[in-house]
């Protein structure tokens, strides 16, 4: 990986350190294959979310995903991380059909994903909430961790020290052992990312991550997300910052009431006409 992508021009050393503790702990299995919706469509009820949209998530590259409130975007990234069955179409990953797998085995599979909204255990400490996302790899069976065995012990140790390794890669290093209701949004938001990170995903999808963030901060999730590009890991980012994905994204696919208006380099889509005419304005 090359560290000059993801660092500041002038990086202080524990900036330096801190990339290559998210690099190293973020490298995913080495599968290359695509997560894929194909030809998907989604109703609820009467009302029509998504018609016939296709999207190709590949390793190692960010794909924005853009457009109006409502268009389909938070709905499109349910249906890849399994939280919603498509009513048409197929999701696929390594061009399997997911079908019908659950949250739980698309993790195992290694998609993870973040919320619009953050999703923490606010009462757990930001440790327990990053080690939590490590679970779906956890081999004890439930046997042995109501007996206390100690491959139990082991195992959580070694959880314990790589969501450790990831806090600190994400900048959280000083907070570890605070309740997470007490961080602060931006926070929260990098919080999740570390979480989804421990389950060593092959996808991470980003809902809005940028909502709410000063540029300075948003300047820190860049580095973060072209961090786990560079590991190999594809990015689905979602978000109104439209600049922002612009700038970090190799491809972007453009949403308008559910249907696909324009998908294609950052160039392309800036530079379309109906994407200017829904979206982006004159
Ligand atoms: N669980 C649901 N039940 C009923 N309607 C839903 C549900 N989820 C989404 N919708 C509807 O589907 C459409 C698309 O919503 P979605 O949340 O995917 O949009 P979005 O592009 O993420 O918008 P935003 O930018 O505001 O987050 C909207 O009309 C929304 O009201
Ligand atoms: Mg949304």
């Amino acid at each position: 990986m090359n560290r000059a992508t993801v660092m500041p021009a002038a990086p202080a050393q524990g900036d330096l350190a801190r990339g290559a503790a998210l690099a190293s702990a973020a490298v995913p299995a080495p599968q290359r294959g695509a997560l894929e919706a194909l030809d998907i469509s989604k109703q609820f009820g009467g009302l029509s979310a998504l018609a016939n949209v296709s999207l190709s998530l590949r390793p190692g590259e960010v794909h924005g995903l853009i457009g109006p409130n409502g268009s389909g975007k938070t709905t499109l990234l349910n249906l890849l991380s399994g939280y919603y069955q498509p009513s048409a179409g197929s999701i696929r990953i390594d061009d399997a059909e997911l079908g019908a797998a659950t949250v739980q085995r698309r993790a195992r599979i290694g998609v993870a994903r973040t919320f619009q909204k953050p999703r923490l255990l606010p009462g757990l400490s930001v440790l327990d909430n990053a080690m939590l996302g490590a679970w779906p790899h956890a081999r004890s069976g439930f046997l042995a961790t109501a007996f206390g065995l100690p491959s139990v012990a082991r195992e959580e140790k070694a959880l314990r020290v790589r969501a450790t390794e990831l806090l600190h890669g994400i900048g959280l290093g000083h907070v570890i052992g605070r309740r997470a209701n007490l961080l602060d949004h931006a926070q929260q938001r990098f919080l999740e990312i570390a979480r989804g990170l421990a389950m060593r995903p092959r996808f991470m999808l980003l809902d809005e991550p940028a909502g709410g963030l000063t540029g300075h901060e948003i300047e820190h999730l860049g580095d973060v997300i072209r961090t786990l590009r560079d590991a190999g890991i594809g990015v689905l980012l979602v978000e109104h910052h439209t600049d922002f994905v612009f700038r970090i994204s190799d491809r972007v696919t453009t949403l308008n009431v559910g249907k696909m208006i324009r998908h294609g380099t950052p160039d392309e889509v800036r530079a379309d006409p109906e994407v200017i005419r829904v979206y982006l304005g004159a």
